[in-house]
């Protein structure tokens, strides 16, 4: 694979103001690339993050998919995404209590 794992976060904005860009605390794209890129984590062979349109979840927002495992995720802030790097994308560990 390109990627050994690869994690989308929805950054959609809705009129209503419900889509996960509307609720997203932190901005999680530049969070996950700089922490992994200083543990040389980042890029081909390794992991990425991207930003993605409405991913179809968006009662749980603000939501992720990792792929290829297709788990995906409801969070809050960077604390939770930092566990969602350091327990699943680099660990093979699914975080149970974020899971959606
Ligand atoms: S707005 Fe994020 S999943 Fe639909």
């Amino acid at each position: 694979m390109y990627f050994q794992k690869h994690i989308f976060f929805c950054y959609n904005n809705k009129a209503n103001q419900s889509g996960c860009g509307d609720v997203i605390t932190d901005d999680p794209v530049p969070y996950v690339k700089s922490y992994l890129q200083a543990l040389d984590k980042w890029g081909e062979g390794k992991v990425r993050a991207s930003k993605s349109g409405c991913l179809g979840r968006c009662a749980n927002a603000p939501t992720c998919v990792v792929y290829p495992d297709g788990i995906w995720y409801s969070y809050f802030d960077n604390d939770d995404i930092k566990e969602i790097i350091d327990e699943h994308l680099l660990n093979n560990r699914i975080v149970a209590r974020l899971k959606i």
